[in-house]
């Protein structure tokens, strides 16, 4: 038994940091290389280029973060899909000008939006995506969490892409290296423990299929990613 067969959720350090504390800084770099390292833009990049059949008009990434990890998936995109525009959703507020001008470099035009993801999708029932992203986002929640979240999600767009950790022994080793990167002691607790919470198998098409949505691909990507793509219910991507 690896202690890997079910999901495990502890609270991440990072999430309980004010976004200005210098350990969150240092994490949220860190984040950058683990992106890098994971090839999670990669993992997104060819996903969208899959399953999102026309160039979209609007996306919503939630759990944005820093928005480092979308300017570098746009950048991939931006050949193939001009002039998108962008909805930045993450509890903290983190996008600065300098962002706003990576992207509007590139013909992408950004909202950042500072929220909880669900009291704004509740607030903000109408409002209306070609697809939403998330990275590194879904495993910070319980699957009852989940199931609410995405039943708040599925109506909002026609598609859900999604690349999270993997939870295998692999992925949990790879934690134990991060020393050599130089990640800081958050970066070390909060890896660890997004391996324990991430997914494996079906599980996430099991809680797509819970609010009436499609389930159209779920697998590992990678070494160390577990992908998931869901359509909304009635939606032909
Ligand atoms: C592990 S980070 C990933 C950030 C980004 N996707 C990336 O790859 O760099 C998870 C992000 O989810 C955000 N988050 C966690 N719970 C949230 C919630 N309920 N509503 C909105 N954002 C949330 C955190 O603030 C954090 O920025």
């Amino acid at each position: 038994m690896s202690g890997l067969e079910h999901r495990q959720l502890e609270p991440e350090i990072l999430d309980g940091l004010a976004a200005d504390d210098p350990r969150a800084l240092a994490a949220r770099r860190d984040l950058r290389r683990i992106n890098a390292l994971m090839f999670q833009t990669k993992i997104m990049a060819s996903l969208l280029r899959k399953f999102v059949p026309r160039p979209p008009r609007r996306i919503l990434e939630v759990g944005a973060g820093d928005g480092k990890f979308m300017l570098a998936v746009a950048r991939r995109m931006v050949g193939q899909w001009p002039g998108v525009e962008l909805v930045m959703l993450d509890r903290v507020d983190l996008i600065t000008a300098q962002l706003r001008g990576d992207f509007d470099r590139l013909g992408w035009a950004v909202e950042g939006v500072a929220a909880d993801v669900f009291g704004w999708a509740r607030k903000n029932e109408d409002t209306r995506f070609d697809a939403i992203t998330v990275n590194l986002f879904l495993h910070h929640f319980d699957d009852a969490e989940l199931v609410r979240l995405f039943s708040l999600m599925a109506p909002k767009a026609p598609l859900l892409l999604a690349a999270e950790p993997s939870r295998t022994k692999l992925a949990l080793a790879a934690t134990r290296l991060l020393p050599a990167i130089g990640a800081n002691d958050v970066t070390r607790n909060d890896a660890a423990q997004s391996v324990r919470a991430g997914f494996r198998g079906s599980e996430l098409s099991g809680l797509w299929r819970a609010v009436n949505g499609k389930p159209l691909e779920e697998r590992r990507a990678g070494l160390f990613s577990h992908i998931f793509v869901g359509a909304s219910a009635g939606d032909d991507p």
